[in-house]
């Protein structure tokens, strides 16, 4: 982690636990943070339905709360679907876009990523846009040129470091347990900041997270990378003792 970007540690608790799960995980969280004034911003990101009740819970602390998706349209005939304006409204500051889950099981392109990141900053919120390879793209030797392209194609042109952060998630990490080296880290997320800073007129202030399967025991190694200002973290975000171990790798 480079000094001059605040780390950010973002739970992603995905679809899982009721509200009283995740109201009680999140009081518990902002409880540490408000005790131990951590280094890094930490958000939540609950499920949508419970993003202002979490948001409630929180309110008077530290931790903030992000959506896990929005759509890219401000309002309109989308059943189902939620606006990022909804989610500002709900209490929510950040929003994920893009995340592979999205991608793979709801056909999101990158053009649908950038639509919703723009759809967010509109709104006021963070977009956390979410960029990997799968392990096939790895294994060909594509890693960086896929993950380069997804960043061109899914960071909108006017992102600056306030409005975007990117999260590099490698799916083949995603739950599974394992982790790239931290080499390959260092790699993507060097190349990551080269595209952006190349892009968006040598701004370098841009926060890249690292995603997929990061827990208490390898934050720490992962969290030193001058290129890794902070995690996207899933399973292990559903732990507040155990997220509360990665924050405090920071
Ligand atoms: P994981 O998920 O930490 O469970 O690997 C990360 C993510 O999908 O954001």
């Amino acid at each position: 982690m480079a000094s001059s970007r605040r780390p950010l540690i973002a739970g992603n608790w995905k679809m899982n636990g009721l509200r009283q799960d995740g109201v009680a995980r999140a009081k518990d969280l902002a409880a540490r943070a408000g005790k131990a004034a951590p280094k890094c911003e930490v958000i939540l990101c609950p499920p949508a339905i419970l993003v202002q009740t979490v948001a409630e819970a929180v309110k008077d602390g530290s931790v903030a709360v992000g959506g896990q998706d929005c759509h890219a349209k401000a309002s309109g005939a989308h059943t189902g679907d939620i606006s990022a304006a909804m989610l500002a409204d709900a209490g929510a500051r950040y929003v994920i876009v893009g995340h592979s889950e999205r991608r793979a099981a709801h056909h999101e392109s990158d053009g649908d990523v950038r639509a919703k990141a723009q759809a967010a900053h509109g709104a006021g919120l963070v977009a956390i846009v979410c960029v990997g390879e799968s392990e096939a793209q790895r294994d060909a030797g594509q890693a960086l040129p896929v993950v380069e392209a997804q960043v061109a194609g899914s960071v909108p042109d006017g992102a600056t470091p306030k409005t975007t952060v990117v999260a590099y998630e490698p799916i083949w990490a995603i739950g599974t347990g394992r982790t790239p080296t931290i080499e390959q880290i260092a790699e993507v997320h060097g190349a990551i900041r080269k595209a952006l800073a190349k892009r968006h007129g040598g701004e370098t202030g841009f926060r890249i997270l690292y995603g997929g399967s990061v827990k208490a025991s390898n934050a720490k190694s992962i969290l030193a990378l001058d290129d890794v200002d902070g995690a996207l973290v899933g399973g292990a975000s559903l732990d507040a003792a155990e997220f509360w171990g990665i924050v405090e790798s920071c």
